[in-house]
């Protein structure tokens, strides 16, 4: 399995954790910055994590800003991306069931860093779209993408 991260200066602080997470199971991984705290612009990494999963170089991806919420909304505007925006293993392990998310997103001030590696623990485990119900929405989701 291969996992491409990427961050902004707000979500830099999650991110050798979860790095050390992912070499531990044997994941290779594409990191496309950023690599340090100064301020960047979170849409630049949240696209370019997205496009390497939806070229199929990267099976998922894991974005990282302040709250998740502004580079999980960029990756979602490329074509094929499911990015649930996640706080917590709950929420981490309903966004592979439910609605069989290729990227996660967190947010570095609203989770810790120790949780962040249960959350995406959570969701490496997790079956992705548990039964027919759950695939037949996330078609309706790509339906919706195609009419776009
Ligand atoms: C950067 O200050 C912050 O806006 C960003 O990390 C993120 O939280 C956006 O949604």
């Amino acid at each position: 399995m291969k996992i491409a991260i990427g961050c902004d200066h707000g979500g830099i602080v999650l991110k050798d954790s979860i790095l050390k997470l992912l070499s531990e199971r044997g994941i290779e991984i594409i990191d496309v910055g950023c690599f340090d705290g100064e301020s960047v612009d979170y849409p630049i990494y949240g696209e370019k994590v997205a496009r390497l999963v939806s070229a199929g170089e990267c099976d998922k991806g894991i974005v990282l800003c302040g709250t998740g919420i502004g580079i999980g909304i960029a990756a979602n505007k490329v074509k094929g991306i499911r990015c649930g925006i996640v706080h917590d293993e709950f929420t981490a392990r309903m966004t592979a069931e439910h609605n069989n998310a290729n990227m996660i997103a967190l947010g570095g001030r609203i989770v810790t860093k120790e949780n962040s590696v249960n959350i995406v623990s959570a969701w490496l485990d997790a079956p992705t779209c548990d039964g027919e119900r759950h695939l037949n929405r996330v078609n309706m989701i790509t339906e919706i993408e195609s009419k776009s």
